[in-house]
């Protein structure tokens, strides 16, 4: 089955709303409904005085209806009088300042007497529902860590120290690690040991990484304390809990071990002309983290939002068109928040699947349209999709550690990441995304975008991955850092000076005013020739070759002749090392060289256009707002037709079973890739 349906919130509404929602639930082909997310108030009014009989009503009714149920452990925003009575609950800011009430998720999930008061209620609802034939999943908690990513309070202090002395075992470990020699931090006790709250200048770089992953496991561990109760009570029922795509906050590496499949909430911007590569982006990140297996789309928007600063409407087409891209990608499901659009409360111009403008309007039609079309293809779920290529290295730990304070210069790891994948969305190339210590050998290439913090595990890996046949490209700041944020011993790059055959003699980054530019004409080979050229942004390093050759080097300026991009054949692979901050175009000309040597094949897609294969079925999706012509034989899935050439309007998509003659992936890869390089030098 694919999931379709949303967050439905009946106790926001009177009554007699309820068989209107679940008739057009009916009507729009829902199959699942997410209930109860922010219900704790509702299902326990006062302290221990529970009131499930209406949950009974709502969760009976669905059942009946044949809809699934999705639920919640109503978690995610405690009730009022649980703070009057215990205020230690609120969150602390790193200001030390405590959040108020009246907003919702003002809590620390870590605090014990909020554990106390959570586990209880989902104690109970585990006892009431675990076993109710329409329960398909437990949805704990909602987005945690979303509206406090991190909480800086007395419990937190404590529970940060307990799990230093986990990591480090003695007191002299961990000031050797924090390096508190300097500015006279060291400490005698752990109990003196604080979280990373506001200081006055500079904190403790080991101490702000240490407190990143101790925030993350924290959140993880809410998750774990509320799955356990779960679990116990029905093993059969799966446990999720809603990510939120590339969320610094919480390595969602880790978290994706304890769910038993993830789920994304994501909201490209409608009126971003790249918000197909936003959604593609982590779509493809949620299918890696869910380690190749199916996830789920827990919540997306029919279409405007309530909380961006120009909330614009989806235009028609684009939610379906959004929604394909996340089947085409590995999403067995469709979710949204939320059902009823909400007529009361900070919510009440956000879209949803029914909107206050009725049943006569777009928006309902395109959801009825989805609901029944996903039906037809319910076939789908489980399917994998194609193999990916290339590989994106993704490491929460570098992003902690490369946007902290008292770096070279200021750096969005988020941002250049983006640049990077959109640059090979652009070529038509499907990508995963990988930890430093994967195992990578099944990738053609794989980018290592400012992987700032190494561990010898990792910098072995890598270099076994290009000795073994990888093409690995590492931008400036990879391995600058220990995982205790401390200078790489042996310089930048670490053991890795050995696979890019150079050494970096000194970091340079400069304003934008004083940007160099780079330009190179790169001829690797009879078939492989092309050029990287363009400016670059604030980054540059000063590379010395050791064994490697300079492939592009720095224009006019104090950086002139200076390598910025080097390609050092190692082992039978090749490793090549980006000292500049190029822009997407200069991306974009490095990997199709890169691509055409390491024999990537690109679905040669026009720009703005998504062709992706799952399963049986090619997925091939207009985000542009002009139409397009492809030449894709097949056989139409959702109308039988037999189809040569595609037209796909504004926002229009096609599902179609290849002919067998022209199945995407069948052709032979060299020549796809010499495709690739010609479009770029054409
Ligand atoms: C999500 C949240 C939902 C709803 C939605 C609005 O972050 O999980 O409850 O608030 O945003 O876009």
């Amino acid at each position: 089955m694919l999931w379709y349906g949303g967050d439905y919130n009946p106790e926001q509404w009177p009554r007699e709303v309820w068989a209107e929602d679940i008739a057009l639930m009916q009507r729009a082909g829902v199959t699942v409904a997410t209930v109860g997310v922010f219900a704790w108030a509702k299902l326990e009014p006062a302290d221990g005085a529970f009131d499930f009989a209406w949950l009974d009503d709502v969760i009976d009714g669905l059942h009946e209806a044949g809809i699934g149920v999705d639920l919640a452990t109503a978690t995610a925003s405690p009730p009022p009088w649980l703070t009057a009575a215990h205020p230690d609950v609120l969150a602390v800011e790193a200001s030390g300042r405590r959040w108020s009430i009246g907003s919702r998720a003002h809590h620390n999930p870590g605090s014990p007497t909020f554990r106390y008061y959570a586990d209880r209620l989902v104690g109970k609802l585990a006892e009431r529902y675990a076993h109710h034939p329409a329960l398909v999943a437990w949805h704990v908690g909602n987005e945690f860590g979303n509206e406090v990513p991190r909480d800086y309070g007395a419990e937190s202090a404590a529970a940060f120290r307990t799990w230093l002395r986990a990591r480090y075992g003695t007191l002299e470990r961990l000031n050797d690690a924090w390096g508190t020699a300097f500015w006279s931090q060291q400490y005698g006790s752990f109990e003196e040991v604080q979280p990373a709250r506001d200081t006055p200048t500079f904190p403790n770089p080991a101490q702000a990484l240490d407190y990143e992953r101790f925030g993350s496991d924290a959140l993880i561990a809410a998750y774990r304390a509320e799955a356990a109760i779960l679990r116990a009570a029905n093993p059969a029922i799966p446990i999720t809990t809603n990510f939120m795509g590339p969320f610094k906050p919480a390595d969602y590496w880790k978290w994706a071990q304890e769910v038993d499949f993830v789920s994304d909430d994501c909201y490209p911007d409608p009126l971003d002309p790249e918000g197909h590569i936003y959604g593609a982006m982590r779509r493809d990140l949620l299918r890696s983290l869910a380690g190749g297996k199916p996830w789920l789309l827990m919540e997306q928007s029919t279409s405007a939002v309530n909380w961006r600063p120009i909330n614009g409407a989806k235009r028609p087409g684009q939610m379906r068109a959004l929604s394909y891209q996340a089947i085409a990608r590995g999403a067995d499901g469709i979710m949204f928040f939320q059902w009823r659009q909400a007529a009361r409360g900070a919510e009440k111009f956000h879209s949803a699947m029914l909107p206050s403008a009725g049943t006569g309007s777009r928006i309902w039609r395109e959801v009825t349209q989805l609901g029944h079309e996903l039906g037809a293809l319910e076939g789908i779920a489980g399917t994998p999709v194609e193999p990916a290529q290339v590989a994106i290295l993704f490491d929460w730990e570098s992003w902690w550690a490369v946007e902290q304070k008292a770096m070279p210069a200021r750096t969005d790891y988020l941002a250049a990441v983006t640049e990077w994948y959109s640059a090979l969305h652009e070529l038509g190339v499907l990508v995963d995304f990988a930890r430093p210590t994967d195992d990578l050998s099944g990738y053609r290439a794989v980018l290592a975008v400012s992987t700032t913090v190494l561990s010898d595990d990792a910098m072995h890996n890598l270099d076994r991955y290009v000795r073994e046949g990888g093409h690995l490209v590492a931008t400036y700041l990879t391995g600058v850092l220990d995982p205790a944020a401390g200078l790489m011993s042996g310089g930048p790059l670490g053991s890795l000076t050995e696979t890019f055959g150079i050494e970096i003699d000194e970091v340079s980054p400069r304003p934008p005013v004083d940007q160099p530019e780079i330009r190179a004409r790169l001829g690797l080979s009879v078939e492989v020739v092309g050029e990287v050229a363009g400016p670059v942004g604030v980054w540059a390093e000063i590379v010395r070759t050791t064994g490697a050759s300079a492939v592009a080097r720095y224009g006019p300026g104090d950086l002139e002749g200076s390598p910025a991009i080097t390609r050092h054949p190692h082992g039978r692979g090749i490793g090549w090392y980006v000292s500049a901050e190029l822009e997407r175009p200069g991306c974009a000309d490095l990997l199709r060289i890169v691509a055409a040597e390491a024999g990537v094949s690109s679905t040669n897609a026009p720009p703005g256009v998504e062709i992706v294969r799952r399963g049986d079925l090619v997925f091939a999706i207009n985000h542009r707002i002009t139409p397009v012509r492809l030449s894709l034989p097949g056989r139409d899935a959702l109308t039988g037709a037999a189809t040569n050439v595609v037209e796909l309007a504004p926002f229009d998509v096609a599902v179609l079973h290849p002919s067998s003659s022209d199945e995407p992936g069948a052709d032979d890869d060299r020549a796809r890739s010499a495709d690739l390089l010609q479009a770029s030098t054409a």
